[in-house]
């Protein structure tokens, strides 16, 4: 089976995309510079998948890290194809440090993808983002709708996008997924490795987890006046273990068909901020409290997917529905109040 390089890989999304493939029968090998992660994330793939993480502790701006994982690879026939998480992803902090994100964002993909030419590599799954929309002007989102950056975060993601464009463009052995994340949530289902993030939560959920388990008092719900059916705002909320084998089905395209692809990682399902935090409270076996707020600036009133090209594409969609993203959280959260350090 193919070798398969996760950069970023102890992250949130990569460490369920990482246990997704192993299922599939790949080797995986890791790179993460634990900018945002924890190395104990390593000891719990160990325990869930009863497999020794192949993993090389650095930065994806540094050419003999990357060297080292190709390195690795090696024993498992080489890397057939990389799949570049290592983003930073804050957009409020993007505003406030714009050229961190570049320099990371920006930086880190060329990086990735010069040290994938170095080694004769040409296939890369691309984590972009539903922000690649910006205020969309139809919903549901379909693949083909104006692209716009709206903060320093989202136009990396953008950038990145069409740096890879230019790239597939000049030479022809370069092959893209471009999976564009709606909003990911839960955790994987043996409640051993889950989000973890670092200071107050700026997302939804992972802030909804705090309040369940007593961290935080309530709720901010930011804005009640949008323009949806309870006046909260409307997301596409999608379980990260779904979103996981959305990479598998990606790579699995790009092997077969060769050929690029462009697809939202969505439901195609949106639930307000008030549907989230009742399902959460069915979940934990405790009601949310919640405070109105003001609007949070740059957040638009819906976004959701369609998600039917991702479907017929790849034959990919989620399975798992809202309760599942709620009571994977709560496991996780509830077993590791204080994260992977705790
Ligand atoms: C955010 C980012 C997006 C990024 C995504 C995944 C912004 C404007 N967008 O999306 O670029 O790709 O995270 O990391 O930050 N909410 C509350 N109270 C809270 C937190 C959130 O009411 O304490 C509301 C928000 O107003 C929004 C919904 O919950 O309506 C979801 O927010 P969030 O989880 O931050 O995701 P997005 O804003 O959709």
């Amino acid at each position: 089976m193919a070798c398969i390089l996760l950069t970023g890989a102890t992250g949130y999304i990569a460490s369920h995309t990482w246990l997704a493939l192993k299922d599939a029968g790949y080797d995986v090998i890791g790179v993460d510079s634990y900018v945002n992660s924890s190395p104990i994330v390593l000891n719990r793939l160990r325990e869930i998948g009863g497999f020794e993480p192949q993993f090389v502790q650095g930065d994806v701006r540094d050419a003999s890290a990357l060297d080292r994982c190709f390195e690795l690879g090696k024993q498992f026939g080489g890397v057939r194809a990389v799949i570049h998480f290592a983003a930073l992803k804050a957009v409020g902090e993007s505003v406030e440090r714009p050229l961190d994100y570049f320099e990371n964002n920006i930086g880190g993909l060329l990086s990735v993808c010069q040290a994938m030419k170095r080694h004769g590599v040409y296939d890369v799954v691309f984590s972009s983002s539903a922000t690649v929309y910006g205020k969309p002007e139809s919903l549901p989102i379909t693949e083909n709708a104006p692209l716009r950056a709206t903060n320093p975060y989202g136009q990396t993601k953008l950038m990145g996008e069409e740096m890879l464009r230019e790239l597939e463009r000049c030479d022809a052995r370069w092959h893209v997924a471009y999976l564009r994340y709606f909003n990911p949530v839960g955790a994987h289902a043996s409640g051993r490795i889950g989000e973890d993030p670092r200071g107050v939560p700026n997302n939804l959920m992972p802030y909804v987890a705090q309040v369940a388990v007593g961290k935080r008092e309530h709720l901010n719900v930011f804005g009640n006046d949008y323009d949806t059916p309870d006046g909260t705002g409307v997301r596409d909320y999608i379980h990260v273990c779904d979103l996981a084998e959305g990479h598998v089905a990606a790579l699995r395209y790009l092997a077969d068909k060769g050929q690029s692809l462009t697809v939202n990682l969505g439901t195609g399902q949106g639930y307000s901020v008030l549907d989230l935090a009742r399902a959460y409270g069915q979940a934990c076996g405790r009601e949310i409290p919640v405070v109105f707020a003001p609007r949070r600036p740059g957040d638009v009133d819906a976004c959701y997917a369609d998600p039917t090209h991702a479907f017929n594409a790849m034959g990919w969609k989620a399975r798992r529905g809202l309760n599942d993203m709620c009571v994977d959280s709560w496991r996780w959260q509830s077993t590791n109040p204080n994260g992977f350090e705790g």
